[in-house]
């Protein structure tokens, strides 16, 4: 099998500037640990965890024997009207690391697949309970949710909607919490800022009876790592609690160890009605996800409708086999060398490592919350997201992989990473930013 690529014209690349990336190829070939190999044989440490999803690490051998021996005993199982073992015991792991209460999983196949679930899921609900007409969602600025039409509408990017017109008819969006002007180089959760959530007041009293769920990022990632606000999360579930509206946090990317435990609800001790997550949940080696709900949602949907199928939802691949096997050789990694705790132990010195890069030409803005953090740079006379792009490369060719979106750096190394190799991943992005500061 080669790894030269000789063609790159096929493939339509995802989010992805497709004209400069074929001009100026960046090709990964191997992987192993905390680092990637490049096509051109240099190693680079993985500052990113792929995509905030390889929080053990990379070539886990537990996980790849696992998943070759799964081809071998029971390659494909429909889950449709059929059932195979390992499905049943990771939604069982899974409802085990949830908060207590949210004992029923549904399997999927990604991030995006989760979040179409819940929504679904929350109108399914409201329905078996009478009241059907809430259908309205509400979201949040600089909210990622996915790609589905779902996530894309409950999610609050521009970019991410304005080529595509037709979204969900009936949403509406919470104010973000990114708060420069008080919380600028905060370390962990920011001061101030609760009242953001207030807003929610607002929106509750106008869709009143219409309102079926509340989704946010309990710590928003894909927009840069916006850390919640000191009593937000709180209060944002209070007054969901009190208007009798669904609360779904995303954990797409906080799940399993990124804040040092299994889901940010734990860590924040704030538990809502449903999580979303993937990624982590297989260690980023074969796609999977899944929506961990409160057992009286379950209940509500499964037991008050007639006998027959209660959910008309799922996909070919829900508790597809292969990631099953990925999802239990990883959480047993997760359990057995204790990832939660050494994410916590980790989380000092990588929020030294990055407020040390505070003082850069540029620099607006440190952030972090656990092994997840943040550096805003200003934008360049270039325009927005010309500067992050070019530090984003110079990482690259310099020996680190990192995040970049708009002008923001973001940090979210495998949990598995040494306190060492985080200071070097702080020390190529520091460079990069020194030599883009003019
Ligand atoms: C919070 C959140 N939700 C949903 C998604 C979408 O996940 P996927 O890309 O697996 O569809 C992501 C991806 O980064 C995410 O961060």
């Amino acid at each position: 099998m080669s790894q030269l690529a000789n063609d790159l014209s096929s493939y339509w690349m995802p989010f992805t500037s497709n004209r400069a990336f074929k001009a100026d190829p960046r090709m990964l070939v191997a992987a192993d640990g905390v680092h990637y190999t490049t096509q051109d044989g240099r190693r680079i440490l993985d500052g990113a965890a792929g995509l905030w999803c390889v929080n053990a690490g990379h070539a886990r051998r537990e996980i790849a024997d696992a998943i070759a021996a799964q081809a071998m005993a029971l390659d494909y199982a429909p889950n449709f009207q059929m059932g195979h073992p390992l499905a049943f015991e990771v939604a069982s792991r899974v409802a085990r690391l949830a908060p207590e209460g949210m004992s029923s999983v549904f399997l999927t196949n990604s991030g995006s697949e989760s979040v179409d679930t819940a929504l679904k899921m929350a109108l399914a609900y409201w329905r078996a309970k009478g009241e059907g007409q809430r259908t309205h969602f509400i979201g949040r600025e600089r909210g990622y949710h996915g790609v589905g039409f779902g996530g894309m509408s409950v999610g609050g990017i521009g970019n991410n909607r304005k080529q595509f017109a037709a979204l969900l008819p009936a949403v509406s969006h919470l104010p973000h919490t990114h708060d420069l002007a008080h919380n600028a180089f905060s370390r962990g959760q920011p001061a101030h800022g609760a009242a953001f959530a207030n807003e929610l007041e607002r929106l509750l009293a106008l869709h009143g009876d219409r309102v079926a769920a509340v989704i946010i990022e309990p710590v928003a990632g894909s927009t840069g790592v916006l850390v919640p606000p000191v009593g937000y999360l709180e209060r944002i579930a209070e007054l969901c609690r009190k208007a009798g509206v669904l609360l779904i946090f995303d954990e797409v990317i906080t799940g399993f160890g990124r804040l040092g435990a299994s889901f940010a609800a734990r860590r924040f001790g704030v538990t809502p009605d449903m999580i979303t997550m993937a990624k982590g949940l297989t260690n980023g080696t074969i796609p999977m996800g899944a929506v961990a709900v409160r057992q009286e949602v379950h209940d509500t949907v499964v037991n008050g409708a007639a006998a027959g199928i209660e959910f008309f939802h799922g996909y070919t691949y829900s508790g597809h086999p292969l990631a099953c096997a990925a999802a239990l050789a990883s959480l047993d990694i997760h359990e057995n060398q204790a990832l939660n705790q050494r994410s916590r132990d980790l989380e000092s010195a990588f929020e030294d490592a990055l407020h040390g890069l505070a003082r850069l030409p540029g620099v607006i803005d440190v952030r972090n919350i656990g092994l997840m953090g943040a550096v805003e740079l200003k934008p360049s006379a270039s325009g927005i997201g010309a500067r992050g792009m070019k530090v984003f490369h110079r990482c690259f060719d310099t020996g680190a992989l990192v995040r970049v979106t708009g002008d923001i750096i973001a940090l979210s190394p495998p949990l598995t990473i040494t306190e060492d190799e985080i200071r070097q991943v702080a020390d190529v992005l520091a460079a990069a930013i020194s030599a883009e500061a003019a």
